[in-house]
């Protein structure tokens, strides 16, 4: 899949749910957000039947996201299913950890290969402050699980000067006695995103090189929008995701699928095209095709995160989009 702009695109952001069993202030309202019905939400079999006809045009990483992916009724079947799709090399998801210990050993066997978890912070007042919950030893024990697993594991901070901003240089620490990588992403002003003051790239860096010493920047692989580097003695890498302050829009490599069954272009922008519908339409496949196509053609060439509303701004929060 080639879109409008010569980008190569093989990667599915599938968000399966806006429902999230924490509420970290950044990312949702502590009321919640309004739930789309079951109706409204995507089957299971539909998300199945399109990312085949997507892995038929040139898909193969597809990452599950929410809300919490996790919450999602029978996430592990649809897992074997994607994993089972010609073409499709890695099914990855993204989760906030919670539920890892009860389901890890049933999402591997279905064919899962990666996970992002979410962890902001390694102090339990703090994790309470930032997702309303006591819950941080389980997070812990997700990641102590996945790892021991063997499966990819990636960590995901969001540094925030409200919240965490002493907590990178601990974080980081993962990355030392573990192959694990400790990934802290800029704040992105969308929905809550919006009260709170981002920490960039460089300063996190600035602090952990005060304490780990020098980090030596790897090549960028080619995938993805994280720069990773090393610092000696790590087993792990560390890595920054900048969307503010170094954009990798140039390299973007993805699409979105949100939970109502819209092919979300850009993180940015609200614009979408619906699937949902033409399937229960009774479209058939050479017409789902066309609108991917569509999709591709229209897919922006950036965000514009940091200049004046261009209109068609994404209005909704980030646990109804997924990251
Ligand atoms: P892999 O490369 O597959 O590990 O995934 P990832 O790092 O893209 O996924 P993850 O779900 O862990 O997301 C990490 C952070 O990157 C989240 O804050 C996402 O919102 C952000 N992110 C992911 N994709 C994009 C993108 O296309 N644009 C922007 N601006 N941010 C993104
Ligand atoms: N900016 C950047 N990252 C965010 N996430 C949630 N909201 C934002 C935001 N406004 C992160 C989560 C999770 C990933 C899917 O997105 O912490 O790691
Ligand atoms: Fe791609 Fe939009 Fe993300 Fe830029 S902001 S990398 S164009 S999805």
């Amino acid at each position: 899949m080639i879109d409008g702009q010569g980008r190569t695109i093989d990667y599915l952001r599938i968000s399966l749910t806006d429902r999230c069993n924490l509420r970290c202030a950044y990312c949702m309202p502590p009321e919640g957000v309004p739930c789309l019905s079951h109706e409204e939400i995507l089957r299971l079999e539909e998300i199945g039947y399109l990312t085949e006809i997507m892995a038929g045009m040139g898909l193969k990483k597809v990452r599950l996201t929410g809300g919490e992916p996790l919450v999602r009724k029978n996430v592990t079947s649809l897992i074997r299913q994607i994993s089972h799709i010609p073409g499709i090399e890695t099914v990855a998801v993204t989760t906030n950890g919670i539920l890892l210990p009860k389901m890890l050993s049933d999402l591997k066997d279905a064919g899962l290969k990666a996970v992002n978890i979410s962890i902001d912070t390694l102090d339990e007042a703090v994790f309470q402050k930032i997702t309303g919950a006591i819950l941080l030893k389980e997070v812990l024990e997700g990641i102590d699980i996945a790892y021991a697993s063997g499966l990819k594991v990636k960590l995901n901070c969001v540094p925030v000067m409200e919240f965490n901003s002493e907590e990178p240089v601990r974080l980081a620490a993962f990355a030392k006695d573990r192959f694990i990588d400790v990934r802290f992403i800029e704040l992105m002003p969308i929905g809550c995103g919006r009260f709170y003051t981002r920490i960039t790239s460089e300063e996190i860096l600035e602090s952990l090189e005060k304490v780990y010493g020098k980090a030596t920047r790897l090549p960028y692989e080619g995938k993805g929008p994280a720069q990773y580097f090393s610092f000696e003695g790590f087993k792990g890498r560390i890595g920054f995701i900048s969307p503010i302050s170094h954009k990798f829009c140039s390299e973007c490599n993805r699409l979105r699928l949100t939970s109502d069954g819209k092919i979300k272009l850009c993180l940015y922008y609200k614009d979408g095209v619906d699937v949902r519908d033409l399937i229960r339409n009774g479209a058939d496949e050479g017409r789902i095709r066309e609108a991917i196509e569509e999709a591709l053609r229209l897919k922006p060439r950036e965000h514009y995160f940091c200049e004046p509303d261009k209109g068609n701004t994404e209005v909704k929060k980030m646990s109804q989009i997924g990251g």
